[in-house]
């Protein structure tokens, strides 16, 4: 029996929650940093807790295998072994008084924490990533959210090396020593829970700002980077500024610090982390330069940057009580983060990104073994837990909030919230408890949404009766059985809908709005519409108003219609994906089945009058423009056909492109600008539909616009046009041209890593059938680095979540190259390996000669021995 089948990692579970025995009142922390070791002494003022109902109960502390123990003593006693027991990672200490003072001094090596969590190195600096559970790799203590203390830290490094020494909140003390080392004493006084702790020692230059609330606070903001990026860092600074302004004027939050920090680090499992006071980036989430960062990359650090500052209030100062509640702040803070993106760039824009993302992640996840509430039941490793769904369906329940209740009394619900709950660990009901306080709702079956899992479905049809001038909308609503719950109740889903004339105008509806939300919260329900004269066709479930997946009879003809009318640009753009999804299912069944490929016309004429719509944004007409993607299709399929799916894309793009060339050209033409490169909205929309103008025209390989793309490349002042340049040409069937400027490209941008990692990008998700050698060989490549996640993630996981027609490749080799990878991440980095999983999980959704390819190597995986809790969990749900 191999080792991770005796010591099967627990399930935990939410309903066996329990108050934790003891309180804190203070958490006193030294870190002694060395090049070898850290020390790190602790000392902690405990208090039973009067809400604990054994008041014999011990004092259990959570560690890590890695935390090496030198010392432990209560009110100055030193304790010996038989004074405490080991329990799993846990230290165990039983008869405590009711008040008293644990000292500990832990030994940990940060230089070979491969994990990175808890306290580790990167690029010759120390920082933290403590959420959730990365505190006990460097003391015990109750690491726990629900924990609150105070915290002091006093960090003790080589000054020459480590000039800048951080942590939370406020600098109040600093010294040298005669030894060449020197010290910051660091002071928050606010308390927090020990996943907020960070720590960050380095040779570190940092750009300064400040910010006068609107109380009059003044507040200093300093962004933290290596010398080299130190110009890559004022859009952040921007966007911090913008948002902090936008909290006061939204939510009515100020910042409750004097500093307020970040900083940029290479080595990061996720995106960025809130640390009250000293927010942590991973580098490709902060640093922003247009030599340098794409148009998307300038967006994500704005609400990243917004993401993170955000928590400040739904994180920090109301925090979660358990980590079964970690939608409360994920969620609420997601749906904050893309109401200030819509708010600085096109809202309807970003809708159809985040749905776009809903519709494709998170609704696979919905699908797959690892199904989970939002709020989950259970856990085995939390990491496992930082997902589409917690985050991205948490945002659409708060969303959906927000829609039923009206923006005036969401606000005063989120007032109500704030106000209640300051300084407090709470969950997802006393959340929606404010709401419903607020709105005087009864929100029960609304609770629902966190409580149950999977993907609802809503069938709706329209029925119209001329003599008594009323339309109906009959609606079923069901949610199928998702690997973690057989059975569901029926949910409270607003539809919003509006009603088009034959003109396209708006009908006006109940008080004359146009757009009305419907609440459907029964198997079966109607709603009828007196007073229409004439048969409307509906717009239904517009802005995407709950993540469902709605299903009405339209005929092509109704689509292209609501493409050109609908007044809910989000639904505009959707007539147009389900036109293109309804072709393009079909042609897949053609495809399939050897008949010859025809293209239906009807898309190429919408797209042609799409383009031909001056009174469009072109952001608009660039999405509308996207083809629904290989994903989006394989998430729609019963079993996916990779082949099938990656064959008709290529068609159809290459049909319209074909037919509308001349048009694509002027377009292309028209909005090559020489204007100095800006990441505004309109400067963005521009180069995205230019490029995307630029990609159809590609896709017939002619010379002619290869010469064009050619010509963008060579001449391109920002990376947007640069990279896309490159990635169409590397792409592309022309091999020498592809080559040059894949080398050329890196000659250039060698010494900046993150265009690196897009330079790697573009090879993984190459299409031609070689990309999995060149993969291969790019792992060797001076560039590539094996232990940092931001290269795993552009080689690795590009090519195996991105590249679906290599990856799935029949002979089996894509997926021995992932488990393969696992299988060495697995020891280095759980949380990055449990990620790269994945696409393999997902093999029930594939033809069962490829699925039992795919399950092979999920066995070989499992069969490999010495699991992470992280891994274990993912394989052991995929493959029961
Ligand atoms: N709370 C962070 C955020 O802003 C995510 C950190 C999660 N990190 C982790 N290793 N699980 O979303
Ligand atoms: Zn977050």
């Amino acid at each position: 029996m191999s080792q991770s089948m005796i010591e099967q990692p627990n399930v935990i579970y939410l309903k066996d929650y329990e108050v934790p025995a003891f309180l804190v009142e203070q958490t006193e922390l030294r870190f002694e940093l060395e090049e070898d070791q850290a020390l790190v002494r602790s000392q902690v003022r405990y208090a039973r807790n009067p809400e604990s109902s054994n008041r014999q109960h011990p004092l259990l502390l959570d560690g890590h295998e890695s935390l090496e123990l030198q010392r432990l003593s209560i009110d100055g006693e030193v304790l010996s072994e038989k004074d405490y027991r080991r329990v799993g990672e846990q230290l165990s200490i039983p008869n405590l008084p009711d008040h008293f003072t644990l000292e500990c001094i832990t030994r940990i090596e940060p230089q070979n924490n491969t994990a990175l969590e808890g306290l580790y190195k990167s690029d010759g600096m120390f920082c933290t990533q403590c959420e959730a559970e990365g505190f006990r790799r460097i003391t015990f203590y109750q690491d726990r959210p629900d924990v609150m203390a105070l915290f002091e830290t006093i960090v003790v490094a080589d000054k020459q090396r480590y000039p800048v020494l951080l942590s939370n909140g406020n600098m109040v003390d600093a010294g040298d020593e005669d030894d060449g080392r020197h010290w910051v004493k660091w002071q928050d006084p606010f308390p927090k829970p020990a996943y907020l702790f960070a720590l960050v020692a380095g040779d570190l230059e940092c750009i300064d700002d400040r910010f006068t609330t609107a109380s009059g606070r003044h507040v200093s903001l300093k962004i933290f980077a290596e010398t080299k990026d130190l110009d890559k860092l004022d859009y952040a600074m921007t966007s911090l500024k913008q948002s902090m302004k936008w909290d006061e004027e939204v939510y009515g939050r100020e910042y409750d610090l004097d500093i307020f920090m970040i900083v940029a680090v290479d080595f990061f499992n996720m995106g960025a982390m809130e640390n009250k006071g000293l927010n942590i980036f991973n580098t490709s989430c902060v640093l922003a330069h247009p030599e340098t960062t794409v148009d998307a990359g300038f967006q994500r650090v704005e609400a990243v940057v917004a993401h993170e500052y955000f928590h400040n209030w739904s994180g920090n100062r109301v925090t979660c009580r358990d980590w079964f509640q970690l939608s409360l702040k994920e969620g609420f803070t997601v749906f904050r983060d893309s109401q200030f993106s819509a708010d600085m760039n096109s809202p309807t824009v970003k809708r159809i990104e985040d749905v776009a993302l809903l519709r494709t992640a998170q609704f696979a996840e919905d699908a797959g073994p690892m199904a989970h509430p939002v709020r989950p039941a259970s856990f085995i490793e939390i990491s496992n837990f930082y997902t589409l769904t917690i985050y991205e369906k948490g945002c659409e329940v708060v969303r959906m909030l927000h829609t039923l209740l009206g923006a005036e009394t969401f606000r005063k619900g989120s007032d109500l919230y704030f106000d209640r709950h300051d300084g407090q660990a709470v969950t997802t009901d006393d959340f929606v408890q404010a709401m419903a306080d607020v709105s005087g709702r009864d929100l029960s079956r609304f609770k629902l949404w966190y409580s149950q899992s999977g993907t609802p479905q809503v069938s709706v049809t329209g029925e119209y009766d001329a003599e008594h001038q009323r339309y109906t909308l009959h609606m079923r609503q069901s949610c199928p059985a998702t690997a973690d719950m057989a059975t569901k109740q029926p949910f409270l889903i607003p539809v919003a809908v509006g009603l088009l004339d034959a003109q396209g105008d708006d009908i006006p509806l109940t008080g004359g709005q146009t757009t009305e939300v419907l609440e459907c919260v029964a198997a079966e329900q109607s709603f009828v519409f007196d007073n229409i004269t004439v048969e409307p066709t509906p717009s239904l479930l517009r802005d995407f108003s709950a993540p469902v997946k709605l299903r009405f009879p339209y005929s092509r003809e109704q689509l292209v219609f609501l493409m050109q009318h609908d007044s809910d640009g989000f639904n505009r753009w959707d007539a147009a994906q389900q036109l293109a999804v309804g072709i393009m299912s079909e042609l897949v069944v053609d495809y399939q089945q050897g008949r010859t490929l025809v293209l239906d016309s009807a898309l190429i004429e919408a797209y042609r009058q799409i383009l031909n719509d001056a009174s469009l944004d072109k952001a608009m007409v660039a999405k509308v423009l996207t083809l629904p993607s290989e994903a989006y299709l394989s998430e729609l399929a019963e079993v996916i056909d990779v082949d099938a799916i990656h064959q008709v894309h290529r068609f159809v793009k290459d049909a319209i492109a074909t037919a509308l060339a001349p048009l694509f050209l002027q377009v292309y033409q028209a909005n090559t600008s020489a204007e100095e490169y800006s990441p505004d909205a309109t400067s963005v929309a521009r180069r995205s539909l230019k490029n995307l103008a630029l990609s159809y025209l590609m896709t017939t390989e002619q010379p002619e616009y290869l010469a064009l793309a050619l010509q963008q490349f060579k001449q391109a002042d920002n990376m947007t046009d640069s990279q896309a340049a490159l990635t169409l040409i590397a792409h592309s069937g022309f091999e020498a041209e592809a080559a040059e400027v894949l080398a050329s490209f890196y000659q250039r941008w060698q010494s900046e890593s993150l265009v690196v990692n897009q330079w790697l990008a573009v090879q993984a998700s190459d299409p031609k059938p070689d990309a999995l050698a060149r993969v291969e060989a790019l792992q060797q490549h001076e560039a590539y680095d094996a232990s940092n996640p931001n290269k795993i993630r552009s080689l690795v996981s590009v090519f195996c979540a991105q590249n679906m027609q290599n990856f799935h490749n029949s002979d089996g080799s894509g997926y021995r190259f992932l488990a393969d990878q696992i299988i060495v991440l697995n020891k280095q980095n759980p949380q990055i390996a449990s990620r790269l999983l994945t696409p393999l999980t997902r093999w029930k959704k594939y033809s069962a000669e490829q699925g039992a390819l795919m399950k092979a190597e999920l066995q070989r995986i499992n069969n490999s021995g010495d699991l992470s809790r992280d891994v274990f969990e993912v394989l052991s749900k995929s493959l029961a």
